[in-house]
C-alpha cells in the first residue's frame, strides 16, 4: 500500500478524485481515505499545514496502515534562483529550519535523542518518483521545513546560507521525522509555487492549484509504478 500526505485539500483533491472503492476512517484526529488507484491500493490524507499536523498524520497512518512508502505531494518556495515557479523538485534530503538547540552546544538544526539535521528520502523510490514527471524534468533538492510562510529576503537567505537548502515547505521534514523514528521509506513531490520571497503570498495564491495538479499527477504515476496490485 502506498500512503500520500498532503498539507492541503487543494494538493489531494485531483488525487482522490481518480480513486476507486473509497472508504473513509478516522484515527487520532485524522480522516483517512482508503481506495484503489488502477488497482493498487493506497491511503490518503489532508493533513493540515505545517509540522505537527504532518508528524501526527504520518504517525497514525504508519500505526494504521504500515504502508510500504510514504509520499508527501504539494506546493512549495524556491529558496534557489535556478529554480521558478511550477518547476518540479523531488527531495534527496529534508532538515527543519526552526529547529534550533544551538545555545545547548548543538549544531544548528540538530535534533536531539536522534542528533540527526538532515532526513535523507528513499533513493530507490525518489528514482522512480524522477521519472513520473514526463516533460517537465524535476530536480533532486534539500527541503527545509518549518512552521512559517517564508515570505522575506532575510529568512529566505538565512534558511539557504544555513542549511544549502533549494526549497522550502511547512510539512516535509517533520513526515521525514516521522519515517525515520517509525522505519519507513518516505518521498516527497514538490512544485513550486512561488519564491519565498516579498510576493510570495500573491504567487502562492495564484499558482497554487496549478502546481499542486503538476504534483498530483507525478503522484499518481507513481502510485502505478510502485503499488501493490488487488
Ligand atoms: N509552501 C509554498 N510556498 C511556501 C513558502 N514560501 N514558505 C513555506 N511553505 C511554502
Amino acid at each position: 500500500m502506498v500512503g500520500i500526505i498532503a498539507a492541503m485539500n487543494i494538493e489531494l483533491e485531483l488525487i482522490k478524485s481518480k480513486l476507486d472503492d473509497i472508504t473513509e476512517e478516522k484515527s487520532g484526529g485524522i480522516t483517512f481515505y482508503r481506495g484503489f488507484y488502477k488497482n493498487s491500493e493506497v491511503v490518503c490524507a489532508v493533513c493540515g499545514i505545517g509540522k505537527v499536523f504532518a508528524a501526527m498524520c504520518a504517525e497514525a497512518m504508519i500505526i494504521k496502515y504500515q504502508p510500504a512508502v510514504i509520499i508527501n505531494t504539494g506546493v512549495a518556495g524556491a529558496l534557489s534562483k535556478d529554480l521558478k515557479q511550477l518547476d518540479c523538485t523531488v527531495a534527496e534530503k529534508c532538515v527543519q529550519h526552526d529547529m534550533d538547540t544551538s545555545p545547548l552546544g548543538d549544531p544548528v538544526g540538530m535534533i536531539s535523542g536522534i542528533n540527526k539535521i538532515y532526513f535523507e528520502a528513499d533513493k530507490k523510490y525518489s528514482d522512480i518518483l524522477m521519472s513520473c514527471y514526463g516533460k517537465t524534468k524535476p530536480v533532486y533538492c534539500t527541503i527545509a521545513s518549518g512552521d512559517a510562510f517564508v515570505c522575506d529576503k532575510d529568512k529566505k537567505e538565512y534558511i539557504t546560507k544555513t542549511f544549502g537548502a533549494s526549497v522550502c515547505d511547512m510539512e516535509s521534514a517533520a513526515i521525514a521525522h516521522v519515517c525515520y523514528v517509525a522505519e519507513t521509506p518516505f518521498v516527497i513531490s514538490r512544485v513550486i509555487s512561488d519564491n519565498a520571497d516579498d510576493n510570495a503570498n500573491l504567487d502562492f495564491l495564484t499558482v497554487c492549484k496549478k502546481a499542486a495538479d503538476i504534483s498530483s499527477a507525478a503522484t499518481l504515476k507513481f502510485i502505478n509504478k510502485c503499488g501493490g496490485k488487488k
